[in-house]
């Protein structure tokens, strides 16, 4: 059976509407998507509702004023009935997400590509009880994913060629992995980070608002335009990443040797929940979320200006 092209995709189903939930949904409707939600939990509507209020005049800021039309649905197979892509955004355990995956699975068109934002499960875990596998795949976002570009994506390769053609053409940075892995590339990437800085909280060689200071104010910045690879072809001046590889590389082996797994305990939470509080120095998890929000809005707008 052919697909239909991305472009005729004019309604999506979003799954599931807590924080990421919310987020894609205020994207996609600001691209003028039609989109059909649903959540079980009471409230959930009122909550889905305030942050798509709260998203628009950000998202305007960034040119993206569409007003695409929000159902809200009791029943997940009723908001997926018409959809032409479905984002699954329920809470991260594989036995609900395998059930309600399979759920949606029989619920939606055959040709709609079915779309988890699972941050760190394995597809092959959660696709086992659907019909349809090969449409099913995992399109993991950042959060807040209607402020940050990134969606990894995991599956077959027609529905991954297909998915990314569909977030690409809605402004998105679609990336494919070659194979499933536990949380995929960036989640990978930020687990190793995560780790070392509860080590040199644990061991004792900084607190955390130095520890935070040194990514923010040093390889933060850098890593909002390029990746690590990119990053030290420049680290090797005018021999680039083969100068880098030969003269640095040993050295990155022997801090590789000094890094450390730190012990997941309650005197690591208290020092880690003492430190983020005088960290945030009585903001709100609101206030700070704006803070984060309107740098990312700030760097968005940046590189859409540089790209037009
Ligand atoms: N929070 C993040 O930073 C982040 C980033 C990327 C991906 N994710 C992934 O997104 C998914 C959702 O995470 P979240 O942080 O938005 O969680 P959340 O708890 O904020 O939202 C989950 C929502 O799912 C609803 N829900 C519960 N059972 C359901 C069911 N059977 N069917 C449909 N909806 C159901 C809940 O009522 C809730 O509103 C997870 O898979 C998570 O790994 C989260």
């Amino acid at each position: 059976m052919s697909k239909p092209a991305v472009q005729s995709i004019r309604r999506v189903a979003v799954i599931g509407t807590g924080v990421v939930g919310a987020s894609w949904t205020a994207y996609f409707l600001a691209y003028g998507l039609d989109v059909a939600a649903s959540d079980p939990a009471p409230g959930a509507k009122d909550y889905l509702g305030g942050f798509i209020e709260r998203a628009r005049p950000d998202l305007a800021r960034l040119g993206l004023t569409g007003n695409g039309k929000l159902s809200f649905h009791a029943q997940a197979e009723e908001a997926v009935a018409e959809a032409g892509f479905v984002q699954e955004n329920a809470p991260e355990r594989e036995d609900l997400k395998r059930d309600l995956l399979a759920r949606l699975d029989r619920a939606s068109s055959p040709d709609a590509i079915i779309a988890s934002s699972t941050s760190s499960l394995l597809r092959s875990g959660m696709v086992q009880d659907c019909a349809t596998p090969e449409r099913v795949i995992v399109a993991h976002p950042f959060n807040p994913p209607h402020l940050v570009p990134l969606v990894e994506l995991v599956g077959e390769p027609n529905a991954t060629r297909r998915a990314a053609d569909f977030y690409g053409a809605i402004g998105k940075r679609p990336v494919v992995l070659k194979r499933e892995a536990v949380g995929h590339i960036a989640n990978r990437l930020t687990a190793a980070l995560w780790r070392e800085a509860l080590y040199i909280l644990e061991q004792g060689i900084a607190e955390v608002e130095d520890i935070d200071a040194a990514v923010a104010y040093g390889p933060g910045p850098r890593w909002s335009h390029m990746g690590p690879f990119m990053t030290y072809h420049l680290g090797g001046g005018p021999g680039g990443i083969q100068h880098y590889m030969e003269h640095l590389g040993p050295s990155q082996v022997r801090r590789w040797r000094d890094l450390g797994t730190p012990a997941m305990n309650e005197e690591l939470t208290r020092r880690a929940v003492e430190g983020v509080l005088r960290e945030a120095a009585g903001r709100s998890i609101g206030e700070l979320e704006r803070e984060r929000d309107e740098a990312l809005i700030r760097w968005r707008m940046a590189a859409v200006e540089k790209s037009g």
